[in-house]
């Protein structure tokens, strides 16, 4: 059986068979997307979704009657489909500025060898994101360059899911990040809209569950309790972990759907973010993850912040 406060080395799709029946009072987490991020590489589409099928389905006896499970998730902008018509697109727009091209930005590297990213966006005109994902070979709108690409709705799919596993759509809110294009100099060869916003679906498990309006005082019920639309600016800084979720999104969650001393998960936990917000609000908390190293980071997190490693009963406020 996994231990509470504590990260596991494991996958996703194991919970069930280490976590106590009726255990969780909130699961919350954010999956791979399949946008072809580093650590969903060699996973296909049909892959991914059986993953999420499985984890899903496990929720079904490890979450508390009454209790719920928040996914964060977006679809995917540029879906991959060798099948459909090629979009036959006459660009007429006039550019003033020229394309920056992986090439370009390669050749730039090689001419300023030891140049920084930030150095060779300021000699290329151009920001520091273009340049990462010209190198990386990710777009604006969360996917990989391809040109035969449609939009997939990912909500039904998910919901799909949970209602096999017993689980039903309790709620949805959308998650608006910072506009991604504000500071990157981009333009477009396409009407397609840049990626700015995501979802939280919240199922919920039958059962009785408390509604406790004080969790929220009057100004959070107006502010973000009540409302469907979440703005809360994204986490811009990819050093550790490249698909951090902001801090905020995951003590919103908590703070509304679960009380004092109950055990919240996140089984794709990443760079330890849901750990920290169950800290912050003095909840226990329990992680999963696939990468070893993400482990190791998310413990050292999680470990600078409550100081002496210990884990339980912790004091926000003192810890830091
Ligand atoms: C979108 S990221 C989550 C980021 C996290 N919310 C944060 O703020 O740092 C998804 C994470 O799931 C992990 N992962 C992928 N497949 C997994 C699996 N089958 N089981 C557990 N973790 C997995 C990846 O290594 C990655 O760290």
């Amino acid at each position: 059986m996994y231990s509470i406060d504590a990260i596991h080395h494991d996958d996703a799709r194991h919970i069930d068979q280490h976590i106590a029946p009726d255990t969780i009072a909130l699961s919350v987490w954010s999956p791979p997307y399949h946008v072809g991020k580093e650590y969903e590489r060699d996973q296909s589409f049909i892959e991914w979704k059986a993953m999420l099928r499985r984890v899903i389905d496990a929720h079904q006896t490890i979450l508390k009657p009454g209790g719920f499970l928040a996914i964060n998730i977006a679809d995917i902008l540029c879906f991959k489909d060798p099948s459909m018509p090629r979009i036959m697109a006459e660009n007429i727009s006039r550019r003033k500025r020229g394309d920056i091209t992986r090439e370009k930005v390669l050749e730039a590297m090689k001419e300023h060898p030891g140049a920084s990213r930030y150095e060779i966006a300021r000699i290329l005109g151009c920001s520091e994101q273009t340049v990462d994902r010209r190198l990386k070979g990710n777009n604006i709108r969360g996917g990989k360059y391809e040109a035969q690409t449609r939009v997939k709705l990912i909500g039904e799919m998910l919901e799909g899911f949970a209602q096999e596993a017993g689980l039903y759509l309790y709620d949805r809110r959308v998650w608006v990040k910072d506009a991604a294009w504000d500071n990157s100099r981009w333009h477009t060869v396409s009407y397609r809209a840049v990626d700015e916003f995501e979802y939280i679906y919240i199922f919920w498990k039958p059962g009785t569950t408390i509604i406790d309006r004080d969790r929220l005082s009057k100004d959070e019920w107006v502010a973000w309790g009540s409302r469907a639309v979440w703005h809360i600016p994204s986490v811009r800084a990819n050093d550790d972990h490249e698909a951090k979720f902001p801090l905020e999104l995951p003590r919103r969650l908590i703070q509304l759907l679960t009380a004092q001393e109950d055990v919240v998960l996140d089984c794709f936990m990443g760079s330890g973010t849901t750990a920290l917000a169950a800290i912050q609000e003095n909840r226990h908390f329990l992680g999963v993850e696939l990468d070893e190293n993400y482990v190791r980071l998310s413990m050292a997190k999680i470990n600078t912040l409550i100081g002496r490693g210990e884990t339980r009963r912790f004091d926000f406020a003192e810890a830091l």
